[in-house]
């Protein structure tokens, strides 16, 4: 739960932070939160200067304009979640004229710019704790013995040796099978062997849906139970750690909440950078497009970092990005969770990756208990521990968690993540599917050239009806969402290669539905759409009797996800994985009945839905 008093309706399901539940923490306080409210401090400035320049010039003008300062409320004053930390972001032409005074104790100018538009109101920003800072330049270990540097090659310390060697035998770092938490690296792939453009074909258009950059752990992940018990029986004076845990007799939880981290930026900024050398020329420097993202910071800044990798800094010349609002109550296809009630009840990817859990890490726990006196050290607290290793090593750079587990762990790890998103937000789960179809909806949309109306979605259709905030003209679409979002988005568009059911119970070792490949920190989906001059038969050969084609390519973190392998009107023996573009619609036309949106989302269903395993196809059976 998050914090009731920030303003910020819970939302448990944005990432799967929250999916898993230690149900001896429940009802626990979280983490104190700032007080300070820097947004509210510069609106009584922003007053208090008006005030006295009332003196100057006339005083009823004055107090008109107070009145009707920026967000429209008397004095400019809303009680905005009071964790908020934002500071003002210029987003160029819509908030602050040239010359006019901007930021702190700046005469703000009253805003006309309607809400979807600004990106400068932190009203639904969410929660903004920031951590400690790193500080590797003085904390970093190095070995002098394997002539390491003083300062790192990369931010992130990803190459720990850990126990039991790499036995994959490839040489991975276990930074590249941690699920959600992996920061960006494209995908080992999905089985498909890529070819180059045939000649005279064309790209002409993509549409791109990312997940944001590297974060602190969301508020109430509770990760952080760990150290506040671990800090309680230390102020009891009886915590000792020994061996290889020793390092937590000086060790505190000093990670902030979900907001982005540095390499959560660089993520952002290198993907822009990227689709601007792959795309670049789709983008009519004569034209401004709309890129979408929702009202949450790391999701405002994830879009604005891509923007300024793709652009440069002067990218607001370019794009205006439109903020979907992400609360509860809320329509928004980049948040499908919003408006899907049931989904807060849905617990069997939760509760297969506590089975899981509880048979992997037995032996971890053993290990780690007897390591430790004045304190319990119980099966939660190991894999809190382990999940401390990305979270510690994306916030400081490194992290001496990551040590404590073998490298079998790690791949078990990231297989209770792989459960859990399966059950929660895949072809496991009853609302799998309607939770992606309002992204889905807009996709095709966008390939029929029609805005939409009401759809049996959670498509805000006031955004999406209007072709000003639901444009059809450009020729690439940049959407920004969450992991678990996206995950149901593949399943909203039938990709059921990712629906093969997994055990709780038994690593199968490799299988297709893997949160790494899928959606790590940064991943995007990109949708290509591919006109050729003849059709391109499934060996990849020119049927020179026929005329020019399009087809759909689904590119996941940089590799082909073949589409023919899960729609039956694509075909499955096409060497490439594309899809002909009428083909891939018509298969689209059965995932509004294949979803149920209506009865998965707000429905009541058969008690077995709600364990885990019965659920195959992403909709309440
Ligand atoms: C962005 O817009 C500016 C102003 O219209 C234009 O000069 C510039 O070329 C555009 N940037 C790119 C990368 O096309
Ligand atoms: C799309 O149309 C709108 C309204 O006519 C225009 O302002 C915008 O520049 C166009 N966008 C592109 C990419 O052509
Ligand atoms: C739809 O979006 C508009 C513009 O942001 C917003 O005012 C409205 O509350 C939204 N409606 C729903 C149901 O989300
Ligand atoms: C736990 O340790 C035992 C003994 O070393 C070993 O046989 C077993 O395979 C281990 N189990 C797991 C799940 O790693
Ligand atoms: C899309 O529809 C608009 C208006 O209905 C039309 O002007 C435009 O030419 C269409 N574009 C394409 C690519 O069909
Ligand atoms: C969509 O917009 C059109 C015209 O702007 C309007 O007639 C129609 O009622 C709208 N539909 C919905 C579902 O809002
Ligand atoms: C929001 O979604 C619900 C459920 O589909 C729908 O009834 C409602 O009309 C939608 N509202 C908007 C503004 O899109
Ligand atoms: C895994 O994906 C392959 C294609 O990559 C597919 O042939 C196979 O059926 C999938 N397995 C499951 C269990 O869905």
């Amino acid at each position: 739960m998050r914090n009731p008093t920030s303003g910020y309706a819970p939302v448990s399901t944005t990432d799967e932070d929250n999916a898993y539940p230690m149900d001896d923490l429940a009802g626990k306080p979280l983490p104190p939160t700032p007080q300070f409210n820097p947004r509210a401090f510069r609106i009584y400035r922003r007053d208090l200067v008006s005030f006295s320049l009332s003196f100057l010039v006339s005083l009823p003008l004055v107090l008109l304009l107070a009145l009707f300062t920026g967000d429209g409320s008397l004095f400019g004053y809303h009680s905005s979640p009071s964790t908020t930390t934002t500071s003002p972001k210029p987003n160029g032409k819509f908030i602050v004229p040239s010359g006019v005074g901007h930021g702190d104790g700046g005469c703000e100018p009253t805003s006309t710019v309607p809400q979807y538009f600004n990106t400068e109101d932190g009203k639904w920003a969410g929660p903004t704790v920031t951590g400690k800072a790193g500080f590797m330049a003085q904390t970093r270990e190095w070995d002098l013995e394997k002539g390491k540097t003083w300062a790192p090659n990369e931010p992130l310390q990803t190459q720990v040796p850990v126990l039991g060697g790499d036995q994959s035998g490839k040489g991975q770092s276990i930074f590249d099978q941690i699920g959600y938490l992996t920061p960006y690296r494209p995908s080992n792939g999905f089985g498909v062997e890529e070819y180059p453009m045939p000649d005279g074909a064309e790209i002409v258009q993509v549409q791109m849906v990312s997940r944001h950059g590297s974060r602190y752990p969301e508020v109430g992940s509770r990760i952080d139970a760990l150290g506040r018990r671990i800090k309680e029986a230390k102020t009891k004076g009886k915590f000792k750690a020994n061996g290889e845990l020793g390092f937590l007799n000086s060790w505190e939880y000093e990670l902030g909440a979900e907001i982005m981290v540095p390499k959560g930026r660089q993520e952002l900024f290198d993907s822009g950078v990227l689709h601007a050398y792959m795309y670049g020329k789709l983008y009519n420097p004569n034209s401004k497009i709309i890129v979408r993202t929702t009202t949450q910071d790391r999701m405002l800044k994830s879009a604005e970092n891509f923007m300024a990798g793709f652009f440069g800094l002067e990218w607001t010349n370019n794009a205006t990005i439109e903020v979907i609002i992400e609360d509860a109550g809320y329509n928004n296809s980049l948040a499908g969770y919003l408006n899907c009630p049931n989904r807060d009840k849905v617990h069997g990817g939760s509760d297969a990756q506590q089975t899981w859990v509880r048979t992997y890490l037995q032996n971890a726990t053993e290990r780690m208990k007897d390591l430790v006196e004045g304190y319990d050290w119980t099966v939660d607290d190991t894999y809190a521990a382990q999940t401390m290793c990305p979270y510690e090593t994306v916030s400081y750079g490194f992290s001496k968690f990551c040590e404590l587990f073998t490298h079998e762990e790690w791949l078990h790890f990231g297989y209770s993540i792989d459960l859990s998103f399966y059950g929660n937000d895949g072809f496991g789960s009853p609302v799998g599917r309607a939770i992606g179809l309002g992204y889905q909806q807009e996709v095709v949309a966008r390939l029929q050239n029609h805005t939409l109306g009401y759809s049996g979605s959670q498509i805000n259709v006031t955004l999406d009806n209007n072709t000003g905030t639901f444009p059809l003209n450009q020729s690439l679409y940049f959407d920004f969402s969450h992991d678990t979002n996206i995950i149901s988005i593949l399943a909203a568009f039938g990709l059921t290669q990712f629906a093969g059911t997994l055990d709780p119970r038994e690593y199968p070792g490799q299988h297709n539905f893997t949160v790494s490949d899928m959606t790590p920190f940064g991943a995007r989906l990109d949708i290509e759409i591919i006109k050729t001059e003849k059709p391109l038969l499934a060996n990849r050969e020119a049927d020179e009797t026929g005329g020019e084609t399009k087809y759909v390519h689904f590119v996941l973190n940089q590799r082909t996800v073949h589409l023919g392998w899960s729609l039956e009107e694509c075909d499955g023996e096409r060497k490439d994985g594309w899809c002909e573009l009428g083909a891939f619609l018509k298969a689209q036309k059965r995932m509004g009945e294949m979803a149920r949106y209506e009865e998965a989302c707000h429905g009541e269903w058969d008690a077995k839905n709600w364990e885990y395993g019965h659920v195959l196809d992403g909709a309440p059976v």
